[in-house]
């Protein structure tokens, strides 16, 4: 029997979100059903809102959740009702070319519920990366579901979903941060700020902190940055040098996703060094880079999707050595809010006032 739950819905292009009803049908086969427990409140679910993602809607939003699985569908295996899970964007296939050669963390075709989540009258609705969970139950695919320790609270929990996993990913998977190393992080946000955190984690004996916002820089310095710097008042490129003993940092972590942050990062590396880029640019940006640096500087130019994660391996791992006191996710909750709330968030959000405002349902 499907269900009527409560879940935000983006109507239209611009158009303020609203609690409507929603209908979760039963899983069919591959699919489960999960009671959200809070889900945090991300740029992508405001992307989406104004229409920067495409124009499927209406929208359930959300999409950095936890949940307890309330019930499966036929030959679903990992999971089981009652389960305490994190939702992941990316189930994957197990099968493509990636999953084949033993890298399923760039699985290139990872897959959703096959059913769909309607309103009342039918509607059909697209739920934000396949999950819309700001609601009271929504409809994914078994594998994306993943199981954790549930002594973990879900609002900390539900984050690792989303953006503080691509940021922990950015320095840990895809910059393969070590101990020792030196790393600069542009870009303090929700995501830079994990990947400060992440990079603490790995070892990393210089941690700079760089941000144009200097209550950002004061968040990560309690996250874990040993540095920062304003780069509205310094030029970052030279500050990092001269704080790396004039080379450049080992790793640099570009978390804003525009051409003259990434620029930075790649002039505030040293030779040989990774530049790894989380943020999100648009496409209209472009580059325009001496290719003779590009060759002379040496070492990897990489971008980091979802943290390169591997859910299964990441999620259970960072939530223990969170529980063993190892990794604060807590200070990433700014704060918990309602359903209805939402509006709000994205308000504080566009102004820079919280790390990740949570839903607790
Ligand atoms: N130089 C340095 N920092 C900047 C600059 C700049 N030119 N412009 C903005 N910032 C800072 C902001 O002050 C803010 O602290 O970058 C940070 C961006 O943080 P958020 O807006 O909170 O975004 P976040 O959730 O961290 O995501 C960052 O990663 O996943 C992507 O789509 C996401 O592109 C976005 C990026
Ligand atoms: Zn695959
Ligand atoms: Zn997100």
């Amino acid at each position: 029997m499907a269900q009527e739950v409560r879940g935000v819905i983006a109507p239209g292009k611009n158009e303020p979100v609203r609690v409507e009803t929603v209908v979760v049908p039963d899983p069919g086969p591959g699919e489960a059903v999960v009671k959200i427990q809070a889900c945090g409140v991300c740029h992508t679910d405001l992307h989406y809102k104004q229409g920067g993602i495409n124009d499927d809607f209406p929208f359930l939003l959300g999409h950095e959740a936890a949940g307890i699985v309330e019930s499966v569908g036929d030959g679903v295996t990992d999971v089981a009702p009652g389960d305490f899970v994190i939702l992941n964007w990316r189930a994957v296939c197990g099968q493509c070319r990636a999953c084949l050669r033993g890298r399923p963390w760039y699985c290139f075709n990872t897959h959703n519920a096959k059913q769909r989540m309607t309103l009342t009258d039918g509607t059909e609705l697209s739920p934000a990366l396949g999950i819309g969970a700001f609601a009271e139950k929504t409809l994914v695919a078994a594998g994306q579901c993943t199981k954790v320790d549930p002594a973990v609270s879900p609002a900390v929990a539900g984050l690792l979903g989303c953006g503080v996993m691509a940021g922990i990913g950015a320095a840990i998977n895809t910059g393969n941060v070590g101990r020792g190393d030196s790393v600069a992080v542009i870009g303090c946000g929700g995501v830079g700020d994990a990947a400060i955190a992440g990079s603490r984690l790995a070892g990393a004996a210089k941690i700079i902190a760089v941000d144009i916002d200097d209550r950002k820089l004061t968040t990560a310095r309690e996250i874990g940055a040993t540095h920062t710097v304003n780069s509205r008042e310094t030029d970052p490129v030279e500050a990092i040098r001269e704080l790396t003993g004039g080379f450049g940092a080992d790793v640099v972590i570009e978390a804003v996703g525009r051409p003259e942050t990434y620029q930075q990062a790649f002039y505030a590396r040293d030779l040989a060094g990774t530049v790894v880029l989380v943020g999100v640019p648009t496409p209209d940006m472009k580059l325009d880079l001496p290719l003779i640096d590009v060759f002379g500087r040496g070492g990897a130019l990489k971008s980091s999707w979802y943290g390169d994660c591997l859910p299964s391996r990441d999620f259970p791992m960072l939530i223990d050595l969170h529980l063993q006191g190892r990794l604060d996710l807590g200070a990433f909750v700014s704060e918990t809010i309602a359903l209805d709330e939402v509006e709000a968030a994205f308000e504080r959000m566009h102004h820079g006032d919280v790390l990740r405002s949570v839903v607790v349902l």
